[in-house]
C-alpha cells in the first residue's frame, strides 16, 4: 500500500474487543438514513472482524452539534447497519462518549456483539482532541480499527487521539482509498486526466498545485473556470469570480506550462440570466459572455472536448461538478462527464461530495472504479497533506 501503515493482514483480532472508526455521517430524513453508501462501504471491514469473533464498538460522528441532540443521534444508522448486516447491532441512545450509561452499556455487551457507540461529537472533547476522551475510548477495547477515511482529516480524539493508546491499524475502506489515491499521487497509468470542477479556485489551489506536479492534463470546469478566463482578460459578464484569485490563477497556469501539464478551460458555455428552470439559455465563448449573463454549464464544444481527453486517458480523477447540476438544464455538463468518465477504459476515481452526490443522481457509480467516501478527507490527501487520523495508525507497538 501507499504508505506504510498496518492493515488488517498485519495484525489477528480473533476474540479482541475493538474499537472501529467509521465514518457514518449520512444523510438523515425523517428517522431513516438516507444515501446509506458509507455505511455499506465498511461492511467488509465489519463482516472480516466479526467472522474473526470479534467484539466491535463502533465510534463514529453525525453532523457538528454542539451537544447531544436528538436530531444527531445514531439510532437510524444502527437500524441501517443492521438490515444490511442481517444481525443484531446493540445501540443505545446515551448522552455521548464517557457518560456512565454508555459505560455500563459497553461493559454488558456480549463477545461476539456489535455495539454502535453514540454520535462521538455529543461530548465537545472529540473535536478539542482531548487525550481524557480517547483514554475513556481507548479504555473499552484492547484495539483500534480506523476505518474512517472520511474523517482522518480530523485530528479529534476518536480519529487521532486513541491511536496514540492503543494498537491501530487500518481497515479494508482505509486501506483501499489510501492505495487507490496513493497510486495516482505516485504513479500513475498514463495519460492521467484530472477533471476539476466546483465554484471557487480557493477550495481546489492546494489540489491543482499538487496535481501539476502529477497530471497530464487538467480539466477545469464549474464556476472556478471564469476566474481564469478573468484573468486572461476574458469578458465573463455576472459570472462568478473570485476577484481576489486572478493573480492566482496566472500563476497557476504559468506553472503548468513550466511543469507542460495541459490546463484546459472549457471554451463555451451555457449562459442564463439566473439559475433557473426553464429560463432562457444562449451558449457564448467564455471570455465574450455579456454583460447581465452568467455562465453556468459548459457548452457543447467544451463537453466534446473534455469527453474526448477524458476517452484517451489511462486514469481519470473527477473532483467536482461541470456546472449548476442540481438545475436543469445546467447539468448537461456534468452529466456528460460523468458517463465519459463511467465509459473510459482504465483507471476511474471520484472525489469529493458533490462529484459523488453527481455519480449517484445520474446513476453510473457502478461503473466508476473507485467513488471515494471521502469529501474533505479525499481533498487533503489529494493535496498531498499527512491525514492525522492515518499518520497515527500503527504508533502503539502490537503484542
Ligand atoms: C465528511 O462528511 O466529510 C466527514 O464525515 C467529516 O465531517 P466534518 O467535516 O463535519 O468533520
Amino acid at each position: 500500500m501507499a504508505t506504510s501503515i498496518p492493515t488488517l493482514d498485519d495484525v489477528s483480532l480473533a476474540g479482541k474487543r475493538v474499537l472501529v472508526r467509521v465514518d457514518f455521517n449520512v444523510p438523515i430524513t425523517d428517522g431513516r438514513v438516507g444515501d446509506d453508501t458509507r455505511v455499506r462501504e465498511t461492511l467488509p471491514t465489519l463482516r472480516e472482524l466479526a467472522g474473526a469473533g470479534a467484539t466491535l464498538f463502533l465510534a463514529a460522528h453525525l453532523g457538528r452539534p454542539k451537544g447531544p441532540q436528538d436530531d444527531a443521534r445514531l439510532g437510524p444508522v444502527a437500524e441501517r447497519l443492521a438490515e444490511l448486516l442481517g444481525r443484531e447491532v446493540r445501540y443505545a441512545p446515551t448522552p455521548g462518549p464517557g457518560s456512565s450509561e454508555q459505560q455500563e452499556f459497553v461493559a454488558a455487551a456480549p463477545e461476539g456483539s456489535i455495539t454502535l457507540l453514540e454520535n462521538t461529537r455529543f461530548d465537545p472533547r472529540e473535536t478539542k482532541n482531548d487525550p481524557a476522551l480517547a483514554e475513556v475510548l481507548a479504555g473499552y477495547a484492547d484495539a483500534f480499527v480506523n476505518d474512517a477515511f472520511g474523517a482522518a482529516h480530523r485530528a479529534h480524539a476518536s480519529t487521532e487521539g486513541v491511536a496514540r493508546l492503543l494498537p491501530s491499524c487500518a481497515g479494508r475502506l482505509l486501506q483501499r482509498e489510501l492505495e487507490v489515491l496513493g497510486t495516482l499521487l505516485e504513479s500513475p497509468q498514463r495519460p492521467f486526466v484530472v477533471v476539476l470542477g466546483g465554484a471557487k479556485v480557493s477550495d481546489k489551489i492546494g489540489v491543482i498545485r499538487n496535481l501539476l506536479g502529477v497530471a497530464d492534463t487538467i480539466l477545469v470546469g464549474g464556476a472556478m473556470a471564469f476566474t481564469f478566463a478573468k484573468a486572461a482578460g476574458g469578458e465573463v459578464g455576472d459570472s462568478l469570480v473570485e476577484d481576489d484569485k486572478l493573480e492566482l490563477a496566472s500563476e497557476l497556469v504559468a506553472e503548468a506550462e513550466e511543469k507542460r501539464v495541459r490546463l484546459l478551460l472549457p471554451d463555451d458555455v451555457v449562459c442564463a440570466e439566473r439559475v433557473e428552470r426553464g429560463v432562457d439559455i444562449a451558449v457564448h465563448a467564455i471570455g465574450a459572455i455579456p454583460d447581465g449573463l452568467k455562465g453556468l454549464d459548459i457548452g457543447p464544444d467544451s463537453t466534446a472536448r473534455f469527453e474526448k481527453a477524458i476517452r484517451a486517458a489511462r486514469s481519470v480523477l473527477w473532483n467536482g461538478p461541470m456546472g449548476v447540476f442540481e438545475v436543469p438544464p445546467f447539468d448537461e455538463g456534468t452529466r456528460a462527464i460523468a458517463h465519459a468518465v463511467a465509459a473510459m477504459d482504465g483507471m476511474s476515481v471520484i472525489g469529493g461530495g458533490d462529484s459523488v452526490a453527481a455519480v449517484n443522481a445520474i446513476g453510473v457509480a457502478d461503473r466508476i472504479g473507485h467513488v471515494s467516501t471521502g469529501g474533505g478527507a479525499s481533498l487533503e490527501f489529494l493535496e498531498g497533506r499527512t491525514l492525522p487520523g492515518v499518520a497515527a495508525l500503527g504508533s502503539v507497538p502490537w503484542r
